[in-house]
C-alpha cells in the first residue's frame, strides 16, 4: 500500500522537516513564494504552506495571478475573479483575473486623456493606440504586476503566499528592476505619444490648457510603489522564496540554473523541497519491475540532490496516491512539509534532525 509518509532511509530522509523551522525562526518572512518549472508542486505546496500557517492562527492570503485558475482547482471552489474569498478560518484564497485587470487599465488610461484634455470621447487614434499598447506583453505583465503590488502594500495579511507560475514566467515577475525598467518606459512612451496627441486634441479643444506635469506627477507615484514593492519582494528579510524539483535528472540540473538566476537577482532562496518521492515503505513488497526501477532511478537522483543541494533541502514529500485536491489531501501534504518534531501533525515524528540546515541560504 502507499503512505503518505516521506521515505526515512537515512538521516537527510526522516520524517521531519526543517520547514517549519524555517518560517518560524524567521517570523519577519512574510512573503512565501514556491518556484520551479511546470507542474512539480508549487501551486499545491503553496495551499498547504497557507493552511499550515492559518493553522497557527496567522492570517493568510495565498494568491495568484495564473488564468489556469489552479487555487480553485485545489481548493475545489470557484474564486476566479472573486477577490479574496475565504476558505478556512485564517485563510483566504485569491485568484487575480489579468484580463480584467488589464480592460480597467484601458478604462483608467481613456479616462485620463478624456479629463485632461477635456474631451467627449476618445479620438479613434487615441484609441487604436491604446487597444495596440495593451495587446503587448510587457502591458499585460505591468497590469498584473500592478495588481499584485496592490494586494501586497495593502498589508490586510500576516503572511502572503505568492502562488507561482512556471520558472520562466516567474523569473520574468521576479526581476523586479527589469519589469520595473519595462513599465516606465512603456508609460513614458504612452506619455510621448500623449504629447504628439496633445497638439491634435488641443486643436480640437482649444479652450483647454493641458496640465503637462500631471502625468509626469503620476508616473513619479507609480515609480514609488513599484520601488517599494520590488524592494518587499527581493527583501532578504520579508522573503522566503522556495524551490519546488523532483528527483529526476534534467529537473535538478534546470532547478541548480534557475537558482544561480535567481541569485543574480537577488532573490533571497530560502531553501529546496523535493516532491514526489516514492515512498520507501514499497522497497519491501513485491513491485512490478517498471516500479522498482523508478525507485532505483529516484536513488540516485536522491543522492545527487544530497550531494548538491544538501542541508538546503527542507523537506522531502512521497508521491501520493492521488493528486492534491480539497482540504483533506492538502492537510496531509501539510503535515508532512511542515513535520518538524514538536507536534500538531500526522506528519510529526523524531525531532532528531530539527536543527539540520537551520539559517541555510542556498543563494549565498
Ligand atoms: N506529491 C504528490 N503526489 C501526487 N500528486 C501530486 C503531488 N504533488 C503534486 N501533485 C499533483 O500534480 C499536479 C501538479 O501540481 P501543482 O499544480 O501543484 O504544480 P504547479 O507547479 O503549481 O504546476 P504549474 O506550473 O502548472 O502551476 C496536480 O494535479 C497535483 O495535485
Ligand atoms: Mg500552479
Amino acid at each position: 500500500m502507499v503512505t503518505e509518509r516521506a521515505p526515512r532511509d537515512n538521516a537527510s530522509l526522516t520524517g521531519t522537516t526543517q520547514l517549519a523551522a524555517a518560517l518560524r525562526d524567521n517570523p519577519q518572512r512574510q512573503y512565501v513564494m514556491f518556484g520551479g518549472k511546470g507542474g512539480l508542486g508549487k501551486t499545491t505546496f503553496s495551499a498547504a504552506t497557507a493552511w499550515w500557517l492559518a493553522k497557527q492562527g496567522k492570517k493568510v492570503l495565498v494568491f495568484s495571478v495564473d488564468p489556469q485558475a489552479s487555487l480553485s482547482d485545489i481548493f475545489q471552489q470557484d474564486i476566479f475573479g472573486k477577490g479574496p474569498v475565504k476558505i478556512v478560518d485564517n485563510l483566504w484564497a485569491q485568484e487575480i483575473d489579468a484580463d480584467r485587470h488589464i480592460r480597467e487599465y484601458q478604462d483608467e488610461i481613456r479616462k485620463k486623456i478624456l479629463d485632461m484634455y477635456g474631451l467627449e470621447e476618445v479620438p479613434a487614434e487615441i484609441e487604436d493606440y491604446i487597444q495596440a499598447a495593451s495587446a503587448e506583453p510587457a502591458m499585460e505583465e505591468s497590469a498584473i504586476f500592478d495588481s499584485v503590488v496592490d494586494i501586497v502594500v495593502q498589508g490586510d495579511y500576516d503572511f502572503y503566499i505568492y502562488d507561482l507560475v512556471p520558472l520562466g514566467h516567474a523569473l520574468y515577475y521576479l526581476s523586479m528592476a527589469k519589469v520595473y525598467d519595462e513599465w516606465i518606459s512603456k508609460i513614458t512612451r504612452l506619455r510621448e505619444e500623449m504629447r504628439e496627441y496633445e497638439e491634435v486634441a488641443a486643436r480640437m479643444k482649444r479652450q483647454k490648457e493641458v496640465d503637462a506635469d500631471q502625468i509626469l506627477g503620476e508616473l513619479q507615484y507609480i515609480r514609488g510603489r513599484i520601488n517599494a514593492a520590488s524592494k518587499i519582494l527581493t527583501d532578504r528579510e520579508k522573503t522566503a522564496f522556495f524551490f519546488v524539483l523532483v528527483p529526476e535528472q534534467m529537473i535538478l540540473l534546470d532547478t541548480r540554473k534557475a537558482a544561480d538566476l535567481f541569485a543574480k537577482f537577488d532573490v533571497p532562496i530560502g531553501g529546496y523541497v523535493v516532491n514526489r518521492v516514492l515512498p520507501e515503505e514499497l522497497r519491501g513488497q513485491n513491485v512490478p519491475g517498471y516500479l522498482r526501477n523508478r525507485m532505483e532511478m529516484q536513488r540516485g537522483q536522491l543522492d545527487e540532490i544530497r550531494r548538491t543541494l544538501g542541508r538546503d533541502v527542507l523537506a522531502y514529500v512521497p508521491e501520493f496516491e492521488r493528486d492534491v485536491t480539497g482540504l483533506p489531501m492538502i492537510e496531509r501534504v501539510a503535515d508532512i512539509l511542515f513535520a518538524d518534531g514538536t507536534g500538531g501533525g500526522a506528519g510529526a515524528r523524531s525531532a532528531a534532525s530539527s536543527k539540520a540546515g537551520q539559517g541555510s541560504e542556498a543563494a549565498r
